[in-house]
């Protein structure tokens, strides 16, 4: 069988660290490990549209942005196909298809949109293309055969849904759809990295993000504003590690090397974090620790995107002839579906028989 990766990003702003982390870093490393036979980076403009509806223009501004973004981490186009959702007409198809294999209540029961409905305030205004939105992202993952899906932790309760209508629909039209694994961060802490001010997690409108695309300026001052513990005011005081944003930002970024390049006086985190809970370790010196480790990434990153965007030309190509291949080959799983549907009236002239 075909090893096949897909996932996506809806384009509703820059990319941020906490996409980094949770899978942008992730995808790079499956990409280059020349494991897969197709690889597939959706911009996922039509869900966007699905809780934005009155906001075409900030997803279509986006959508640039965000190509921009992968294009920067390192998702080379000769390796994978960028494209844009709402281009592939196929997958509104298999959407309604789909639809008719999947209860409401089983929708209200996934967490992720349980979550999402009561974050977003929709209580009962929920867009009926928001309600459905695991539905649709079925149909992105089936498209593409995926048999892989790098995704945030958030996203298990959407690849579960998947494989659920995957059963369903082979076990009453027959084998036809592929089922897909989630492929998550190796680093637990990779998992769910909370935004500056310690809350929830890194997110756009709570405006608590650092983005691939801030300038190191930017990212400094963001840090030496990060909240750490508020018990901890003298520098001799003991610190608490547990909720203190620099540390889970340590957990999930740094490494043992970048201890003895820019903090040689510690052999590793754990002694850094036994210094902290002691007392006589300021945060100051752990935020210009972090500033230090984060530009380890954070500066090829902003090289990369400055090389792109004076090729925007090039990204535009890009992203059209990306969008014409994902179009056929979803266009070729959609004939799969008619077929095992027995919806394909004029393939044949069964009909008449
Ligand atoms: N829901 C994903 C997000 O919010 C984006 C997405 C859309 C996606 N379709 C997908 C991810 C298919 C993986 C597979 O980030």
């Amino acid at each position: 069988m075909k090893k096949i990766i897909l996932t996506g990003d809806r384009p509703t702003g820059h990319l941020h660290v906490g996409h980094y982390v949770g899978s942008l870093a992730n995808r790079v490393t499956l990409q280059n490990s020349g494991e897969f036979d197709e690889i597939y980076f959706m911009i996922a403009d039509a869900q966007a549209l699905t809780d934005n509806a009155e906001n075409p223009e900030k997803v279509r501004q986006n959508v640039l942005q965000v190509a921009l973004d992968y294009l920067a981490v390192g998702i080379d186009p000769a390796k994978a196909t960028i494209f844009i959702q709402s281009l592939v007409p196929a997958l509104y198809e298999l959407t309604a298809y789909y639809m008719d294999l999947v209860t409401v209540s089983r929708v209200q029961r996934n967490p992720t949109v349980k979550a999402e409905i009561q974050q977003k305030n929709f209580e009962s205004s929920v867009p009926l293309g928001f309600f459905c939105y695991p539905v649709s992202q079925a149909a992105d993952i089936t498209a593409f055969h995926a048999t892989s899906v790098p995704v945030g932790e958030d996203q298990e309760p959407m690849l579960e849904q998947c494989r659920e209508i995957v059963h369903k629909f082979n076990s009453v039209y027959g084998e036809t759809l592929t089922e897909p694994n989630i492929y998550l961060p190796p680093n637990k802490a990779c998992y769910r990295l909370p935004g500056l001010d310690g809350k929830a997690k890194m997110s756009k409108s709570l405006g608590n993000c650092i983005y691939l695309s801030d300038d190191a300026e930017t990212v400094r001052k963001k840090i030496m504003s990060m909240y750490t513990d508020p018990t901890h005011i003298q520098v001799s005081d003991p610190g608490h590690i547990e909720g203190n944003t620099v540390f889970t930002y340590l957990d999930a970024f740094s490494k043992p090397e970048h201890f003895a390049e820019f903090l040689p006086e510690y052999a590793n985190l754990d002694e850094l974090k036994d210094h902290y809970r002691r007392g006589g370790l300021g945060d100051v010196k752990i935020k210009k620790f972090l500033n230090r480790v984060m530009e380890t990434f954070l500066g090829p990153i902003r090289t990369r995107r400055a090389e792109w965007e004076a090729r925007k030309e090039d990204v535009y190509d890009i992203l059209q002839e990306g969008t014409k291949r994902a179009a056929a080959k979803a266009d070729a799983t959609l004939q799969e579906v008619r077929r095992a549907m027995r919806i394909n009236y004029f393939e044949d002239k069964n009909l008449l028989k």
